[in-house]
């Protein structure tokens, strides 16, 4: 099992932007600990960030045949991007998105979701402990499904 980690614009950035939002750890660190989560899985992990919308179109264009399944903090774009959402589409593998925050309870305008509809499921709100769970909701989806 094969599973591709994607994240959006600014996530590059983790660790100082917004600690009170975001937490203090880095994208890196939290790489690092779903490479640790993703072997004690016996699942094979790939990690891609870019804060470009057509590089992640790409990228996720490119997974299909690739990849059993996708983790994606589309972050900004997740409230934007019509491109984003129909790479999804297109690719039809299974997406997990994840946010740090629970954008539900912050400003009107992360109230739009545009790549929701394209996934199996969201985790949101738990911080870094958000892609360990999706990572956890992916692998189960990925066992179970017939
Ligand atoms: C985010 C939430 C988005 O609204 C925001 O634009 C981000 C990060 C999160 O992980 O909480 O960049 O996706």
């Amino acid at each position: 099992m094969k599973i591709l980690v994607l994240n959006g614009p600014n996530l590059n950035l983790l660790g100082r932007r917004e600690p009170d939002i975001y937490g203090r750890l880095t994208l890196a660190d939290i790489e690092e600990s779903m490479r640790g989560h993703a072997r004690k899985c016996g699942v094979e992990v790939d990690f891609f960030q870019s804060n470009d919308e057509g590089a992640l179109v790409s990228r996720i264009g490119e997974a299909a045949g690739l990849y059993d399944g996708l983790i994606f903090n589309p972050a900004a774009y997740t409230h934007t991007s019509v491109a984003l959402r129909d790479a999804l589409m297109a690719v039809k593998l299974p997406c997990v998105e994840v946010h740090l925050s629970n954008p539900q309870n912050r400003e009107d305008f992360r109230q739009a979701n545009l790549t929701l509809g394209a996934c199996i499921g969201q985790v949101s709100g738990f911080r870094d402990r958000s892609y360990i769970l999706a990572m956890d909701g992916l692998i189960h989806y990925l066992k179970n499904k017939s």
